[in-house]
Order: C-alpha cells, then sequence, then structure tokens
C-alpha cells in the first residue's frame, strides 16, 4: 500500500481531514500528516499524531528526527501529497513556488502526483487569482477535487465546500493506481433530466439530478479521456476543461450528440430522458379554465439507440434506471438499442439513484457477463465501471 502525506491548511473544514485520515488508513495506506500554522489553529498535532502513529510536520524548523531534514525525506517518501483541506492562500501560494512553510516546502520538494482538495467561500474559489492558480497547477499535472456547490460556513451558497470524503477516497485510490487506461480516448456522455414544453413556462420533466453524468465526465478526466459533457438543466457546476454543451429538450440533446459523435470513441447515455414530449407546445401560457385539459404527447427520439445505429464503430454504453434489479429485462433493453453494455441501476431503492450522492450499478456485457459495484459514490461507481469496461473491451 502507498505513502500519503495529507496536508491540511487553515480552513474551516480542517476537521474533516481527521476522518480523511482515519480512511486512508483503514483503505491500507500509511498516512502522513502536515500542518500549515493555520490549520494548526483548528485542529492540533497531536490529534493526527495519535490517529495517524506519525509524527506530525507544522514548523520547517522542527524536525522529528535530529539532524535530519523532513521536508525533504517526507517528499522523497512520499507516493502522493493530497492537501485537504486547500485554502485559496495555499493553493495560491504552491502555484507561485513559494515555500514559506513546512506544507509549501514540502510541495516543493516532491516529485509525486499533487492532488489538491479546495475549502473556501465561492467568491475565494471563483476569484480570477484562485482560478488562474487552479489551471496553472493542473497544466502542470495536479490533479484537483473541486468543491461541492452548497451552503458553506459563511452562510452564503455557492460552490466552495470541500469535496465528500468518499469522493476525495476515490480519486486518491485512481491516482495512486495511475489509471490513465482512457489516455487518448474522448467519451461524450450525454446527463441530467430534459425538459420538454407543454407551454412558454410549463414543462415535463423528472428527477434526475445530473450528479451521475458529472461524475462519469470526472472519472472519466482522472482516466485521462477528454470529456463531452451534453447536459439537460441540471443546477451542478459544468466540469473544469470539459467541453460542456447545455440543451433543454430531448431533440435538442440528439442533435447535439450527432453533432459531437464524430469527436468522440465512446459514447454513454446517462442522461434521463423524457419519453414523450407534448405534440402541440402552446407558445403562450395555457390559461386556467374550469374544463378538463388533454395534453397529448408524442414519442421523443430513443437517443441512445439513434447513436448506437448511427455509430457503428463505437462503443455506445446505456443506463437503464429501472424500477428492479431485473438484469433479463436490461438485458432485452441493451439488445433492442443494439449498445454494447448497459448500467442498470435500482431507482427503487431511495437510498442510491436519482438524487442521492451514492449509486450502484449492475454492468451487463453484450457477451452476457455481469459485474456488481456494490454501494458506492458516484464518483466511485463511475471509475468502477470505466475500469470494468477498459478491462472488457
Ligand atoms: C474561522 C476561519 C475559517 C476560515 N476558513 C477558510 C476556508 O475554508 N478556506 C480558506 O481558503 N481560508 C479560510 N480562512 C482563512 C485562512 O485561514 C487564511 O487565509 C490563512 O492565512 C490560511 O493560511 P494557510 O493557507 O497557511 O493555512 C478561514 C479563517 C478563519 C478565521
Amino acid at each position: 500500500m502507498s505513502k500519503i502525506v495529507l496536508g491540511v491548511s487553515g480552513s474551516i473544514s480542517a476537521y474533516r481531514a481527521c476522518d480523511l485520515a482515519r480512511d486512508l488508513m483503514r483503505a491500507g495506506h500509511t498516512v502522513r500528516v502536515c500542518l500549515t500554522d493555520s490549520a494548526a489553529k483548528f485542529v492540533t498535532p497531536v490529534l493526527f499524531e495519535t490517529l495517524t502513529g506519525n509524527a506530525c510536520l507544522t514548523d520547517t524548523f522542527v524536525e522529528p528526527t535530529r539532524g535530519r531534514m523532513a521536508h525533504i525525506d517526507w517528499a522523497r517518501e512520499a507516493d502522493l501529497i493530497l492537501i485537504a483541506p486547500a485554502t485559496a492562500n495555499t493553493l495560491n501560494k504552491i502555484a507561485q513556488g513559494i515555500g514559506d512553510d513546512m506544507l509549501t516546502t514540502l510541495v516543493l520538494a516532491a516529485q509525486v502526483p499533487l492532488l489538491i482538495a479546495p475549502a473556501m467561500n465561492p467568491a475565494m474559489y471563483t476569484h480570477p487569482e484562485t482560478q488562474a492558480s487552479i489551471h496553472k497547477l493542473q497544466s502542470q499535472g495536479a490533479f484537483f477535487i473541486e468543491p461541492t456547490e452548497g451552503d458553506v460556513a459563511s452562510g452564503e451558497t455557492g460552490q466552495g465546500k470541500l469535496a465528500p470524503n468518499a469522493d476525495i477516497i476515490a480519486i486518491t485510490e485512481s491516482v495512486l493506481s495511475r489509471r490513465l487506461t482512457l489516455n487518448g480516448k474522448t467519451i461524450l456522455i450525454t446527463s441530467g433530466p430534459t425538459q420538454e414544453p407543454i407551454d412558454s413556462v410549463r414543462f415535463l420533466t423528472n428527477r434526475s439530478s445530473g450528479k451521475m453524468g458529472l461524475a462519469m465526465a470526472r472519472a472519466a478526466q482522472l482516466m485521462g479521456a477528454k470529456v463531452i459533457l451534453i447536459t439537460g438543466p441540471t443546477s451542478l457546476p459544468d466540469p473544469a476543461n470539459a467541453t460542456t454543451i447545455h440543451v433543454r429538450t430531448a431533440e435538442q440533446m440528439l442533435a447535439a450528440a450527432q453533432e459531437q459523435a464524430p469527436k468522440a470513441n465512446w459514447i454513454i447515455g446517462l442522461a434521463a430522458v423524457s419519453d414523450y414530449r407534448p405534440a402541440n407546445p402552446s407558445p403562450t401560457k395555457i390559461r386556467r379554465s374550469e374544463a378538463d385539459l388533454t395534453l397529448t404527447l408524442t414519442p421523443n427520439p430513443d437517443i441512445i439507440a439513434t447513436l448506437a445505429k448511427e455509430n457503428p464503430t463505437k462503443r455506445v454504453i446505456a443506463f437503464a434506471a429501472e424500477p428492479t434489479q431485473d438484469t433479463e429485462f436490461a438485458t432485452e433493453k441493451m439488445h433492442r438499442k443494439g449498445v454494447s453494455a448497459i448500467a442498470l441501476n435500482d431507482i427503487s431503492n431511495s437510498q442510491i439513484g436519482f438524487q442521492s450522492d451514492e449509486n450502484e450499478l449492475t454492468l451487463i456485457l453484450a457477451n452476457g457477463e455481469t459485474h456488481q459495484s456494490g454501494r458506492k459514490s458516484k464518483l466511485g461507481c463511475a471509475l468502477w465501471l470505466l475500469d470494468q469496461l477498459s478491462e472488457n473491451p
């Protein structure tokens, strides 16, 4: 197993690093923690020393072993450096090559993968300097674990919350095992719900949040692929460094996918596409009346079946969100749609699937083999699925 240096900087979410250290140790890794001075105001070295059984570094000039230079030793001995949480200050300093404390000095001395999980106020995260630092570090090969959207400690809402620990662990494992099996591939992903207009203000839609599609996009990037994400309306941020195309209706999604398909090696249909749309949407708002209102629905195009038919040489993978774990039904659907694999998720279980942060997949391959993911974070499921597909060409 691997040696991980966990860098913790002075964010309100520094307390989350305690569980993170334990979770990494449970996964079999050796964890050494380095705190910034500000982090040590939120959490103490003794806490991490007790949790990990190893010395915790804070001051550049306080060496755990006399006569040694820990910032060099730890940098050389590590397999990976994970900074979680990373403050705006630490992240911007690293991008500038500054080494004015133990953590930034250690990062400067290291030649191993660097994984950064930012946590900060949304204004700090979207600040042009912070974004420029992220892009600069990404271009130098650092991996970022994007913060999630939600209410942050300052009471505001926006992107800045430290990513869930399960995602941080899944990405750390992925980087450690260097699963860059999708290097050189472009993956087209359809995601989210569609909205089919009834009139100028109302529409038919479904409960898809787009979280699984976003997780798939990030997993594919982590495994070295280029990503084209075609998404229906969601409240999620666009993935960094991907081409994202926003659409509303199934017809728009199909048109965008047909345009992008020639650039893709694999096509993954994750969107929850409305099977039907109102046949004659009203261009103006339908007024209330006492009479019954009948909407006539007409079938939407089957996006993934159309893409599979039009791209017989590409790998096309469908998702089946069904209120059942019946693999016979999913297998029939795989053949009917002409795709090379189908991933079934059982949406009758409210703990997983739509809008939840977790999922559980059954992957059915064209040769009849089935594989079970077990319950995982959506990112963990996406990494698992792409691994399975890479191993079963
Ligand atoms: C209560 C409190 C919470 C803070 N939370 C964050 C945070 O989540 N993210 C951040 O970038 N800065 C945060 N800061 C500001 C940093 O602690 C400050 O910029 C500090 O200089 C960072 O030092 P470091 O990067 O060396 O750890 C917070 C400050 C305080 C007082």
